[in-house]
């Protein structure tokens, strides 16, 4: 089993001194905080807010994924030079229908490099 890297696991204090490295590996889930039950909504997987990730043949982002608690919704694989051989931020829109109860998002992502990253959850409430 691989490590995992977690937002909520490291210290404050690291989180400074590794800002660039942690923000350019580190997936988000952005999408509504609500959604009708069996309405079709669009969620973003991002990486990094403000550092962009390299994309070189040893080194880049390749597998981001959308997990709704245990079950793996979707996924996305890349290739190196895909995102033009530069820095960027990796991005993915899944298209997804609501279930009957509220879900609890999040993304896994894969460096070449440095491994599997886990973002934060993002809680998206299901109405009728
Ligand atoms: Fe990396």
């Amino acid at each position: 089993m691989p490590r995992v890297f977690k937002a909520i696991e490291i210290e404050k204090e690291e989180k400074e001194i590794m800002r660039d490295y942690l923000d350019r590996h580190m997936p988000h889930v952005i999408c509504t905080d609500s959604v009708k039950r069996g309405e079709k909504f669009k969620v973003k997987v991002r990486m990094g807010e403000e550092y962009p990730h390299p994309d070189e043949d040893d080194h880049y982002i390749s597998l981001l994924q959308l997990w709704n608690r245990e079950t793996l919704l979707a996924e996305a694989r890349y290739t190196a030079g895909v995102n033009g051989h530069r820095p960027n931020h990796v991005e993915v829109d899944f298209f997804i229908v609501a279930p009957d109860v509220s879900m609890n998002l999040s993304a896994m992502a894969v460096c070449t490099k440095h491994g599997l990253w886990q973002s934060e959850d993002k809680a998206v409430k299901v109405t009728d």
